[in-house]
């Protein structure tokens, strides 16, 4: 890992991991993650974010590594999810005497979380902490992603310590600033993290965008992913699309295929939605693609459609799971269309409309489904085709 300064007295001292499979025992992992924390040196010395338990010897070396046999006066924890806390005890064994500061939910949280009572600073909004050189403002950012959330600023460097914010999975390839990497593989990963871990949080990130929005910012040092410096409007940009629910042009095909009868009106529907222009089209099977990767392009583009077989008088269950973490992420402003087949019951296309019918999501109107009864005919496929211009049409109205 490269040490690198990223400002004068500003280091990264971060970790990578490569070995954890599922994210929150949920989210893959193919490029890795990494666990970002940074060292920031005045007269005194702040721990500024912390690491996952398993990383907790190499943080400390790397802390190490720049400041010797000094130790952190204070450990800064902007987040207490464990993939930012978990070596706080480890860390406590090397540095004994540093002290953890963070807001009253955080400390709570240290204090549940650690059985840690002692050296600790509680901090509200706004308020600083001088190093000598350099003074640390922390602004509360709660449910970006947790309640205790809040970030860090340092104004005589220009420099934010987002947390949770701006970041994205993919480990980091010995480079730390955008300036120096090629950052083409973490912006699909950016969607992909913003979609399944925070996308819930909508609102509560575009307060954080107010609360920020008097900072002059330089340098945005996450706690994933690379350090924004070139490219930080576009990374604003993606996050406050994300955060508004707006979406791109484009359209998700996600369905649910026991035989290849709704596959066949999937594929209608796209080939109908390419020939009307649409360039994004996005077809998934939802079998065989995790759905973080159908949650992360659902985000990303304005246009949804959902396929399902009827399925023991409901739906099938992977599209069911789909529905709810829509659902539970509250997506909204999108144009939805639905497809199905079915043997003997028809269930899946009345199922999933209603469904989506509490999700603030854009529905056609009465032809907004089309559900084939056994295998499609050349009806059918017109109807895929009928709805697919109607997609298109409304898809192009939204921009
Ligand atoms: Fe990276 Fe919400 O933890």
């Amino acid at each position: 890992m490269n040490f690198k300064e990223i400002k004068d007295g500003i280091y990264y001292v971060g970790t990578n991991d490569f070995t954890t499979k599922l994210f929150e025992a949920l989210w893959p992992l193919p490029l890795g993650i990494s666990y970002n924390s940074y060292i920031v040196k005045g007269e005194k010395i702040a721990l500024v974010d912390c690491v996952e338990i398993s990383q907790s010897n190499k943080l400390a070396n790397n802390v190490k590594s720049i400041i010797g046999v000094r130790h952190p006066d204070y450990l800064i924890i902007n987040h207490m999810e464990p993939d930012h806390s978990g070596a706080i005890n480890v860390l406590r064994t090397y540095f004994p005497d540093m002290k953890i500061v963070g807001n009253a939910i955080t400390l709570d949280m240290v204090r549940g979380f650690y059985g840690i009572y002692d050296n600790l600073i509680e901090v509200s909004d706004n308020d600083t902490i001088d190093l000598g050189g350099k003074i640390l403002r922390f602004r509360l950012t709660p449910m970006v992603h947790w309640p205790e959330t809040m970030i860090t600023y340092i104004e005589e460097d220009r420099t934010l310590f987002s947390g949770d914010a701006f970041g994205c999975f993919g480990a980091l390839n010995g480079g730390i600033v955008d300036a120096d990497i090629n950052t083409t593989p973490y912006f699909p990963e950016m969607y992909r993290y913003y979609s399944n871990i925070i996308g819930k949080y909508g609102k509560a990130v575009q307060r954080a965008f107010s609360k920020i929005s008097d900072l002059e910012i330089e340098y945005i040092c996450p706690a994933h992913g690379p350090v924004w410096y070139e490219e930080i409007d576009r990374v604003f940009s993606i996050y406050n699309r994300l955060s508004r629910y707006i979406g791109e042009p484009g359209v998700v095909v996600a369905y649910g295929s026991m035989y290849g009868n709704t596959a066949a009106m999937a594929d209608a529907i796209a080939i109908r939605l390419s020939s009307n222009g649409i360039k994004d089209v996005k077809i998934y099977n939802v079998s065989y693609s995790h759905q973080s990767y159908i949650l992360g392009d659902i985000f990303r583009y304005s246009g949804l459609v959902i396929g399902s077989p009827t399925y023991s008088g409901g739906l099938f269950p992977p599209i069911e799971n789909l529905i709810a973490a829509i659902k539970n992420r509250g997506l909204c402003n999108r144009v939805v269309a639905t497809f199905g087949s079915f043997s003997w019951g028809a269930q899946a296309v009345k199922t999933m409309n209603s469904m989506l019918e509490n999700c603030r999501l854009l529905n056609l109107d009465n032809i907004s489904s089309v559900e084939s009864k056994h295998a499609p005919t050349p009806s059918t496929i017109a109807a895929c085709y009928h709805l697919a211009d109607r997609l298109s049409r409304n898809l192009v109205s939204e921009f």
